[in-house]
């Protein structure tokens, strides 16, 4: 019984400081290397046609004609290079958005170039 315990508490330890080791990395966060991971983005050729692709995933949120609630900031038509670094920055966990974090954790180099591209193109 108190094996059992023991081993509950020390089971307990490890998963709280796995989850503390891990705030605390994040809050860590070296802005040199996001703008280092911003410039990478700056240095790909944007694809129009994949960045409309893509965008298909932000319009339930982020309508093109406007956001849908009002915590929701509209993008289009938004200048490319904040775009890129807003995305960049919610990507490298620099900016903290548990949304925003997750969709892009998912975007690579060229995603984020294509998106930003699409976007800034567009009317607002
Ligand atoms: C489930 C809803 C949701 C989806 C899907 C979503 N977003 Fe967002 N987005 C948000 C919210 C909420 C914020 C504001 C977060 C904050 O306060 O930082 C945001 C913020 C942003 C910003 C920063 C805007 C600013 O003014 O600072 C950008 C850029 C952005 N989203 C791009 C995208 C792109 C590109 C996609 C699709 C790949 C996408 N989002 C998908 C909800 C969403």
């Amino acid at each position: 019984m108190i094996d059992l315990l023991a081993r509950k508490a020390l089971a307990w330890a490890i998963v709280l400081f796995a989850v503390s080791d891990r705030a605390f990395a994040s809050d860590e966060i070296d802005y040199g290397q996001v703008e280092i991971a911003i410039a990478a983005v700056g240095e790909v050729t944007a694809d129009l046609d994949y960045g409309e692709y893509l965008a298909g995933e932000c319009v339930s949120c982020h309508a093109v004609d406007g956001p849908k609630q009002a915590q929701i900031p509209a993008i289009a038509g938004r200048n490319r290079e904040a775009l890129i670094r807003a995305m960049v920055e919610y990507r490298t966990g620099f900016r903290k958005n548990k949304v925003m974090q997750t969709v892009m954790t998912t975007k690579g180099n060229e995603e984020i170039a294509a998106l930003a591209a699409w976007y800034a193109a567009k009317e607002r």
